[in-house]
């Protein structure tokens, strides 16, 4: 029975170009499309930009024009790279549009004609010289622990205490510099705590993931609070009906973007829409998200469709986190790479969709884009693998049949060109549809391998050399196998057959290959002509294929090595180290050791303390900036035999990081890691400091190694 379905991915932020961990849900969700397309369903895609909240409106000002000019460039710039990628919704649009406004307007307002909607007065913290309400994260002051200067409202990069961010020291104002006040205003809410039950009723017949619904459980065992969804003015988005200078938050908007884009898809036709959206609606609506917005999705989003009296989605389909080379994008790197920088190197962008599809299950795991292993793979697989069977064989097709199939097979060739029909394309059909990619291209490429097998087995190279030789043979192929021919005819027709069966199972491969590979498998299809489109259950024969033109060609590494050269920001080298300030002393790359304050301060410290404490030396392998902490390095150490570790040390003051790879220092081994707001941090360099000077990193003297003990 054929469906209907809606699919959406998240709405990218019109704050910036989109990069390659982007591409990741995009591009999952393309792949299923097209599948499900292909399996002969109805399916409509969206998405669109996410233009509003405070960092677009900044980020404009920031850039000296119009929100609206500045978020008309990320748009374009979005949708070319989504074209680039193959990424085919059908129709992008913007959450600041007509469509977006009537319907956030209107769910708004049944929300609140339902009542579900409240307002309240609440303090919030105020910037007096800017004149706007301050969002957590434009607030930095000295952590009220240990004192270390410049740190968000959250948590302390020094000593890692968490707070709010009224519990800063000497508060300032990310915008203007000024003391934040606290300024009362009127909020309004929307009470979730009212839909709990039909949210928890949702989430059980809805189609997510058992990790995903897990926590989104966990959440609602907590309890749902009230959301508060307005925000004041200056704010760039919509302003809330009945409430002059308040704002719906960008959050109440965005997702009713997927509707604003298909309403616009559908010449904003009410009933057609409804079909759709509407409570009755027959259709399935799945959204596409990465997993750090499970909860706008999975308990605000449906319990606003629920409270609107709309229909709730079918399915989440999440993606994890994208690391290349086994680490988070990094600027210094050069691993925080652009879609268009990947573009500009001149990499087929299919080749990054077979890798990720590779890579993807239903799960929420973070994936991996390692670098070296991306060329083998592609260069193995698409090249190697696949396309290796059509240059192989077409040629002698096209040579000695005039590019025509055999129509009849020897009972052998058919047995064993028929179990590449039926039962393993639909193996290959049902892992796509649950989206278990990685699965259904590790059973294409084994059918892959065993076709080359059979090839290596046939030889149909030697049989065209015994055409052209006029020879009968007998041979031995390359795998040992005798082959004696009676006929001239007997050799043409083992290699017409042969040549059939393997274009029969290139054109298999081409089908199971083309949700992921959409315009390699086009340019194949029309070597295939009409067959191509043929079904998969029984080999195909007889007909006619058209010239071979080279379909793909291999990764150069010198590609990799340009997009990492373009990707790659300088480090340290225009930050010459600065004069230290007398007073203000740098953040310690960690405050001594409990046992050693203790020792010449308050109490004595037992050796038995002291014993707990494991110091090593390491080696400092690799040195960074982090990008949004200015005395922040992201270290990563080697310890020898015990591993590596990543740190994050407040020495940035006085260490350029070029200057640090490769020296020795002491750490703090066996801290329990601790997650910051850049990352883990598994651990701490000792260095010295006081208020006239420092941090001093300490250093062993020659001789020691990476991981010995220090004691
Ligand atoms: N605007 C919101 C979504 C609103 S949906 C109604 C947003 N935008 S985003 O630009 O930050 O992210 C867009 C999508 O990309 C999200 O699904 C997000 O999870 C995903 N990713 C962003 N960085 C990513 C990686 N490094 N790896 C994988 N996905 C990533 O969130
Ligand atoms: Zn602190």
């Amino acid at each position: 029975m054929s469906r209907r379905i809606l699919v959406t991915n998240a709405l990218p932020y019109a704050n910036g170009p989109l990069h390659l961990g982007h591409m990741v849900g995009y591009i999952q969700a393309d792949i299923w499309v097209r599948f499900q397309r292909m399996s002969g369903h109805d399916v409509t895609y969206v998405c669109a930009d996410d233009a509003h909240g405070t960092p677009i409106m900044l980020a404009a000002e920031k850039a000296g024009v119009a929100p609206e000019t500045f978020i008309a460039g990320m748009q374009a710039s979005h949708a070319a790279d989504f074209a680039a990628f193959g990424v085919a919704f059908d129709h992008y649009h913007s959450t600041h549009s007509d469509e977006n406004r009537r319907l956030a307007e209107s769910i708004y307002t049944r929300l609140k004609a339902n009542g579900y909607i409240v307002s309240r007065f609440i303090e919030q913290a105020y910037d007096p010289v800017k004149e706007m309400f301050l969002p957590d994260r434009y607030i930095k002051g000295e952590c009220p622990k240990c004192g270390t200067k410049d740190q968000y409202g959250d948590n302390c990069e020094n000593c890692g205490a968490t707070y709010g961010p009224t519990d800063l020291k000497n508060p300032f104002s990310v915008v203007s510099g000024a003391a934040p006040v606290l300024k009362e205003s009127e909020h309004y809410f929307f009470e979730l705590s009212k839909l709990q039950a039909e949210v928890e009723q949702w989430l059980e017949r809805a189609d997510v993931h058992s990790s995903v619904k897990a926590k989104l459980r966990e959440w609602l065992d907590g309890g749902l609070r009230d959301w508060d969804i307005s925000r004041d003015a200056p704010y760039f988005g919509f302003e809330i009906p009945g409430a002059p200078g308040k704002y719906f938050y960008v959050w109440l908007d965005a997702p009713i973007g997927y509707f604003a884009s298909l309403s616009a898809l559908l010449g904003n036709d009410d009933a057609k829409l409804s079909q759709f959206i509407g409570p009755d609606s027959t259709a399935e609506m799945w959204h596409f998200i990465g997993k750090d917005i499970i909860n706008f999705h999975g308990l605000f989003w449906p319990a606003m469709l629920k409270g609107a009296g709309h229909r709730q989605p079918t399915g989440l389909s999440v993606n994890g986190y994208l690391t290349v080379n086994g680490a988070k994008m990094s600027k210094s790197r050069g691993t925080f790479i652009k879609a268009r920088t990947y573009l500009d190197a001149g990499l087929n962008p299919e080749y990054l969709r077979y890798y990720f599809a590779a890579k993807l299950s239903d799960g929420v795991d973070d994936l991996d884009l390692n670098l070296d292993d991306f060329v083998a793979r592609v260069n193995s697989d698409i090249v190697g693998k696949y396309v290796n069977i059509a240059s192989r064989c077409a040629p002698f097709l096209n040579k000695y049949f005039a590019g025509q199939l055999s129509a009849t097979l020897a009972p052998a060739v058919a047995d064993t060109l028929g179990s590449y029909f039926g039962a393993k394309p639909a193996a290959v059909f049902e892992a796509y549809g649950r989206r278990d990619y990685a699965e259904a291209l590790r059973q294409t490429m084994a059918l892959a391998d065993a076709a080359n097998q059979w090839i290596q087995d046939v030889e149909p190279w030697s049989l065209a050399k015994l055409i052209e030789q006029h020879s009968l043979g007998p041979f031995r192929t390359k795998t040992g196998r005798d082959v004696s021919f009676v006929s001239a005819d007997e050799v043409r027709k083992s290699l017409h057959e042969a040549t059939t069966a393997f274009i029969e199972i290139f054109r298999v491969l081409t089908v199971l290959l083309a949700p992921v590979l959409p315009n390699l498998a086009a340019k194949a299809s029309q070597f295939l002509g009409d067959a191509a489109g043929r079904d998969l259950s029984q080999p195909q024969l007889g007909y006619t294929v058209r010239a071979f033109e080279p379909l793909a060609t291999r990764i150069d590494p010198a590609q990799i090595k340009a997009m990492i050269a373009a990707s790659t920001e300088s480090l340290g080298s225009a930050e010459a180290p600065k004069a230290k300030p007398a007073k203000t002393a740098a953040a310690p790359a960690a405050p001594t050791p409990p046992a050693a304050t203790a020792a010449g301060a308050e109490a004595h410290a037992s050796i038995e303390d002291f014993a707990k404490i494991d110091l090593r030396i390491a080696r400092i392998e690799h040195a960074e900036s982090v990008e949004g902490a200015d005395k922040l390095l992201r270290l990563q150490l080697d310890l020898g035999p015990l591993g590596k570790r990543q740190v994050f040390a407040g020495i940035k003051s006085a260490y350029p990081p070029e200057t640090l790879v490769g020296r020795l220092t002491v750490m703090v081994a066996n801290l329990a890691p601790r997650k910051m707001r850049f990352g883990m941090s598994e651990g701490m360099v000792l260095a010295a400091s006081n208020d006239q000077g420092g941090p001093f990193l300490l250093a062993p003297d020659d001789g020691a190694q990476p991981g010995m003990k220090v004691k």
